[in-house]
Parts: structure tokens; sequence; C-alpha cells
């Protein structure tokens, strides 16, 4: 790959780690590549981070045809930075380009630009405990005609920002609204694909959820509303009676890569994991009978978020105290000392840059 790297004559200051929330930073540079159907990929290049100029009949703008991913560099002890499973990542977006008719990338070709995006960027790796790079990888469809079909043009970039936790409560409880009326995909449709629309979709439930004092909202499935599905930006598992459920990838769920580690954590250490069909009566059924044990969120951004609170229909329930359960802050522990190189990584999950 013939990567051209231009470098900002203007560097900015890195942040106060205390101050870095979620995506609100942005570094010094941003990779870009174009496609077409004659040349296919070309013109990758790291450029000084600066606004994009399109077309004002750019599909994007239009039909939505926009897929992302997220990803963390994490800075070790020892000075150096790493991506965590960065391949799963890019199966991932090639998975939703093909949904969303855009263009794959060659998954060695994509392996190639992160690696050297993020040692271009590694210095904005922050140290402070809890603190990384995130890196969000995205395409769009780029035709400059109203027509709806699959597109001739697409640009990829890649951004980064240096992030602190996602959620203000951190490792803390977060509350759970879960959702009766808006759906946010069905069988058969984007549910499995990151891309934008399906968080477009998602946004009416999850402003009333935060009205409400709510951080996001659980997702039922779109045709019955009655099986568990996600919440907002992490997959969901619960301990009942001892056993650990995840719902099982329907096509509507976005298959986290998070969610799929700590399954073979889990595994790994004997638990007992069903990947299986959770009826929200079930869930609240175990919520009044207390077999509800543990509750908990995973993903990239949110690492691995207790859930100390759940609310269906008016009715609220507190799940284990309001407090951090022990096989969540075990799989919190764990992969977060393979993601920041504390413990040693016997999956070998991580890729030193
Ligand atoms: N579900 C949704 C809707 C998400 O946005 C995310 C975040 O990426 C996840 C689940 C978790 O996926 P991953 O663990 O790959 O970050
Ligand atoms: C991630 O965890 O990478 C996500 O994509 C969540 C995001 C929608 C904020």
């Amino acid at each position: 790959m013939d990567i051209k790297i231009t470098k900002t004559a203007a560097p900015a200051a890195k942040p106060d780690p205390s101050t870095l929330g979620f995506g609100r930073i942005f570094t010094d540079h941003m990779f870009v590549m174009d496609f077409n159907r004659e040349q296919g990929w070309h013109d990758a290049r790291i450029v000084p981070f600066e606004r994009l100029s399109i077309h004002p009949a750019s599909t994007v703008l239009h039909y939505g045809s926009e897929i992302f991913e997220g990803l963390k560099a994490y800075r070790r002890d020892d000075g150096k930075v790493q991506l965590f499973r960065p391949m799963e990542n890019i199966r991932r977006m090639n998975n939703s380009a093909e949904r969303l008719c855009l263009p794959q990338i060659p998954e060695e070709d994509a392996f190639e630009i992160l690696k050297t995006f993020v040692s271009v960027e590694q210095d904005w790796t922050p140290s402070a405990p809890g603190t990384s790079l995130y890196l969000r990888p995205f395409m769009f469809g780029n035709d400059e005609t109203l027509g709806v079909h699959a597109v001739h043009n697409a640009t990829f970039l890649i951004i980064a920002s240096p992030v602190g936790s996602y959620y203000k409560e951190g490792i803390n409880p977060v509350r759970i609204m879960i959702e009766d009326e808006d759906v946010r995909a069905v069988r058969g449709g984007t549910g499995y694909a990151k891309c934008g629309g399906n968080y477009a979709a998602s946004n009416r439930a999850g402003e009333r959820a935060e009205q409400k004092g709510y951080s996001q909202v659980l997702w039922l499935d779109g045709v019955e509303r009655k099986y568990i599905e996600e919440v907002g930006a992490m997959n969901v598992m619960f301990k009942i009676s001892g056993e650990i459920v995840t719902p099982k990838l329907t096509g509507s769920i976005l298959p986290g890569i998070t969610r799929k580690s700590c399954i073979e954590i889990l595994k790994k250490e004997g638990y007992t994991v069903s990947e299986r069909l959770l009826s929200v009566d079930e869930l609240e059924k175990a919520m009044e009978n207390g077999t509800l044990e543990e509750a908990w969120g995973c993903g990239t951004a949110a690492v691995v978020s207790p859930i100390g609170e759940l609310c269906y229909k008016d009715q609220v329930f507190t799940v284990c105290g309001g407090k951090i359960g022990p096989v969540t802050q075990h799989l919190y522990d764990t992969l977060t000392g393979i993601q920041w190189g504390k413990t040693p990584d016997p999956f070998g999950w991580t890729v030193e840059i």
C-alpha cells in the first residue's frame, strides 16, 4: 500500500487527561482514501485534520449511506501502544459495507492503514488510568447525484480522539430503561451492521430515557417487542440463577467484539454462557424473584459497565443492590488488564504498534 503522509505544520497541545470525556477532542491528522468503480480504492493519504468538502447531493447526506467502526489504542506501562483485536473490527466493517452496498477494503490493506495511522498519531494515546485513543474508521457513499442505487463513489476515513470514560458514571453502575415503544432494528434490516442509520433511529427513545435520568435504553426485538436485544452502544449480559445469558445474534443485534471477548473469557474459566433468546418477561420475573444476580453492558467505548437499575413500564428494579457484581468486576479487570497490557494476553488479542 502506498500511503502518502503530510504532517501538520501546527501540532496541537495534548489535552489534560482529566478533561477528556468521549469524542470531543481530535488528533492532528486523519486518514483519507477514495473509491470509484474505475480505479477502486486510491489516493490513500494521511493529512492534517480538517473539515471535509462534499457535494450537496452526496449520497450520504440524503440516503444515509454510511458505516463506521470503533476501536481503541491503549498505552502500556512500558510506553508502547497496542490495539485490541483490530482484525475483528476490519471484518465487521466489511460485513457492514456488504450490507449497505459500500465497497469493501481488503483486510491486509485495512490492517496496514490502521497500523500506519496509529503509528503517526501514537503520541496522542494518553497514559492516565482508564484513558485510550479511540479510533473511528468510517466510510460513506459519495456519488454526486440524487438517484437511489448502490454507490459508485465512496470515501473512507479514520479519525482519532483521546478519550476517558464513555459514561459519566465511569465504572459505577448505570441506569437503563427498557424501551417498549420505538425499536432499533429488525431481522433482515441493518441491525447487525454498524451503520449511522441505526443510531439515528435510536435517538428519540434515547432522549426520552435521558429526560427520565437514564443513561441509555435497552432495546426489545422489533417484531414482537418481547426479546431483549442490546443497549444503545453496548451488548448486554445477565447472570440469572448462576447462568450467564446474553441475547443470541439474530441479525438485528450488533455482533460486539467486547461481547465476543467476554464470552471467550468466561467460557475459558468454566462459566456456563448461553447465547439465547431472553424474553423481557423472563427478565422481569428474575428481577421480581431475586434470581437476577448481575447485569452489565459491554462495548468498546463503555468497556464493561454494570447496570445498577432497570426500568420497565415505569417499574424500577435495582440490580445487585445498585453495585458492581463480582462477575462484572472480574470481566472488567480481565479485559482492561489485557487491553492496557497490565496482565498477560493468553488469547493473543493485542497487536503492538
Ligand atoms: N451494540 C451497539 C449498538 C454498539 O454501538 C456497540 C459499540 O460498538 C456495541 C454493541 C459493542 O460493540 P463492540 O464491543 O464491538 O464495541
Ligand atoms: C463503540 O463502542 O465503539 C461505539 O461505537 C459506541 C458509539 C456508538 C459511541
